[in-house]
């Protein structure tokens, strides 16, 4: 091992470090949106511009102390969908827009105009059940389903968004006067981040200065809110009154501490409501840095003395306010109206796709460390399952298989036979899963490098070379999976003949995908680094792991003329992710609180469409005591993606090491889980197929007594 990667693993052996995360507070989009909203300018409907353009109402909007316009449009989606969008109207160059994640363009229903009173807009469906009432002074939008509002928009006021600006020097004396009328003091052009956001000793320099949005959403009656992943929390979402709000920032973090709202791998910004007779749903279209405030007001129930007896009483509903903000990119939103939890997932599924059909044997039980040492290493394990008659399917090979972290090759010393290894392992009918990361090690006589460098395939830097930063390799590039092409030769390099020493019973694994930068700020890529159709990746940066696992799918689908499903596990995903593969919650901790914390976590990810997850058994970081592994494997074994894994130096773990007694009983809960293997596989084919998701939780029992299980 080189020095360098020995000093990143052992800084990495302590628990998570705060410090190279931000909170809130430590963000300044978040800062500013604070700030500018305490000032409550209001927005307003220019009624006189609503137009009906194709299948979408538009109109203006302006803010009362701005003036810039902002064009809103309005769609209604099949399936009881609506779609508001809001976007400067003239932008000084096009703001990002999602692509790749919307299933296909999702088919509208034609919206009705109806007249509404002076001062508003009613846009019904054509049964008239649901319906818009957009108020136009101040902007507000009530959604209205069977005469009762479910849900309105802005109506405290928290429509926000930064209009793109031209960089000072190159403005006019007049421009930079006007904006030196306002409050450009240098003291606050620093906190608020406008231009340059300083991290520590990183510095974003920001090209046309703060671009961030944000609005509110109120639902009327909601106390139960579920979603936005990937936090290490509680299913039902907290109120962040009091706290940070959940960030969604893909990150790289070792160890994460639980029960707290930090983003760690993965993101997906979609959340549901629950209340007795209605769920809902709020899918944010945002790839950018996202944070969401959640802040429910109890129902109250007053006396009104002065009033005479009539009015005594009065009762306010609850309501629950959801505040999404994020550094950039427009305001894209789905209003998902239910009525049932099914017809959300269904509409879910509708915009982003539905959970991928997995193949068979990744459904059993896969045993993985980091590392099997070598091919004798893997024999040996092979055999152990034998010996102690206890199944599994596939055998996992960490970075320590390849030759330095070079993806796509073996290391001669360890893994000299690799077919031979891997035609064992299918006189079994099992599989191997290998590693491969998005960071390519820089190095003049890797091919994988010199093939990416020559066509540009690499994520570049403000001056225009490929970015650089360092990973296990040492020092490395990334590949810029956003342009299609990347991703079309990256899947090329899955073909037979291209990944020597591959076969058919080979699998995939993407992991440090956020992308995981190690010395980055917050271990991650600089923000103003540069992507295909030159996008900065802030505006993306969400979405990069999902288009790694796209492309990697697409690949395996490739390399067998389109007859194998594909499996490919990944680390970081967004909304959409589900049509890939599966999704693992990334680098937990052997200790209970974490086996605990893996059940809502998994539920999470479940109710926003990938069904496919799974937590490491027996915890990634630290030796378990024996309980807990057993425990952890019986719990696993009802998980739906069940993989046995640890870091390298914990002790070694297979399931017969503990002992006869412990070994039966890991051997019993392994066996159950492949006892069920019929219905695990009907279960995802109903997921697929229906929507539906695998892991649930149903409360048993009567309302005296109720206890919480698991449904798979
Ligand atoms: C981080 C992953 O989360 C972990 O599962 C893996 O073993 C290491 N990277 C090494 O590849």
């Amino acid at each position: 091992m080189e020095a360098a990667e020995k000093e990143e693993i052992s800084v990495k052996d302590e628990a998570v470090d705060k410090n190279i995360f931000r909170d809130c507070n430590r963000i300044a989009f978040y800062r500013r949106q604070k700030q500018w909203l305490s000032k409550k300018s209001t927005y307003q409907v220019l009624l006189d511009s609503v137009t009906t353009v194709e299948d979408s109402t538009r109109f203006q909007i302006i803010n009362e102390a701005s003036k810039v316009p902002l064009l809103a449009e309005i769609y209604g989606i099949e399936g009881n969908i609506f779609r508001l969008k809001i976007n400067e109207e003239s932008p000084l160059k096009p703001r990002y827009e999602v692509p790749d994640v919307l299933t296909s363009k999702p088919s509208t229903v034609r919206l009705i105009p109806c007249s509404g009173d002076t001062g508003s807009l009613i846009l019904a469906d054509e049964k008239g059940d649901l319906r818009c009432h957009i108020t136009a002074n101040p902007f507000k939008v009530d959604l209205v389903s069977e005469e009762e509002v479910v849900m309105s928009i802005n109506s405290l006021g928290q429509l926000y968004f930064e209009h793109l600006q031209i960089l000072h020097k190159q403005r006019t004396a007049k421009e930079n006067e006007e904006e030196a009328s306002v409050d450009t003091s240098q003291e606050n052009q620093e906190d608020l981040g406008l231009w340059e956001e300083k991290f520590g000793k990183f510095v974003d320099i920001k090209a046309n200065g703060p671009s961030s949005v944000g609005l509110d959403f109120s639902l009327h009656e909601f106390e139960h809110l579920y979603g936005i992943p990937q936090h290490a929390e509680s299913h039902r979402l907290k109120n962040t009154r009091d706290g940070d709000a959940y960030r969604l920032y893909n990150l790289d973090v070792y160890g994460y501490q639980i029960y707290d709202k930090m983003g760690i791998y993965g993101s997906v910004p979609y959340l549901l409501a629950h209340k007795l007779g209605r769920t809902i749903g709020i899918f944010w279209l945002n790839a950018s840095e996202t944070l969401v405030e959640i802040n429910t007001e109890p129902a109250v129930e007053y006396t009104l003395t002065q009033m005479g007896p009539v009015a005594a009483k009065q009762k306010v509903r609850s309501r629950t306010h959801v505040h999404w903000m994020s550094e950039s990119g427009i305001i894209d939103v789905f209003l998902l109206t239910g009525p049932t939890p099914s017809d959300v997932f269904r509409q879910y599924s509708h915009l982003t796709g539905t959970q991928a059909m997995p193949p068979l044997f990744s459904l059993g039980y896969h045993q993985c460390r980091w590392n099997y040492e070598d091919e004798q290493d893997v024999k040996a394990v092979d055999a152990g399952f034998d010996e102690h008659d206890i199944p599994y399917d596939a055998m996992w090979l960490d970075i320590e298989h390849t030759e330095g972290k070079r993806y796509f090759t073996w290391d001669q010393k360890r893994f000299p036979n690799p077919k031979k290894m891997q035609e064992l392992l299918r006189s079994k009918k099992r599989k191997l899963v290998v590693i491969s990361d998005p960071h390519i090690k820089i190095d003049p006589d890797y091919s994988v490098y010199v093939k990416a460098k020559d066509q540009g395939f690499f994520v570049r830097n403000q001056e225009g070379e490929d970015f650089e930063g360092v990973c296990w390799p040492g020092l490395s590039s990334y590949l810029d999976f956003t342009n299609p092409k990347v991703r079309g030769w990256y899947s090329s390099l899955f073909a037979f003949p291209v990944y020597q020493g591959s076969t058919d019973i080979l699998f995939l694994w993407n992991d440090m995908n956020e992308p995981s930068v190690f010395r980055g700020p917050e271990q991650t890529m600089q923000k103003n680094a540069i992507h295909h159709g030159n996008w900065e990746h802030r505006e993306l940066h969400n979405i990069y792991g999902f288009y790694h696992q796209m492309a990697t799918a697409e690949g395996l689908i490739q390399r067998s003329k389109g007859k194998e499903r594909p499996f490919v596990l990944t680390r970081s995903f967004f909304a959409g992710s589900q049509k890939y593969g599966a999704v693992w919650t990334g680098d937990n901790t052997a200790e209970w609180s974490y086996l605990k914390i893996s059940i809502p976590m998994l539920l999470t990810l479940s109710i926003t469409g990938i069904s496919f997850c799974g937590a490491d058994i027996g915890g990634f970081i630290g030796n378990p005591e024996t309980e807990l592994l057993v425990r952890w494997y019986q719990a696993g074994a009802y998980q739906p993606f069940f993989r046995g894994h640890a870091t390298m130096n914990t002790k070694r773990r297979e399931p017969w090491l503990f002992g006869e007694e412990y070994t039966r009983l890991i051997r019993e809960a392994i066996r159950e889980r492949y006892g069920l293997l019929p219905y695990w596989y009907s279960l995802f084919y109903h997921a697929h197929v229906a929507s539906q998701p695998v892991m649930r939780e149903c409360i048993v029992g009567s309302s005296s007594h109720r206890t919480k299980s698991h449904h798979s």
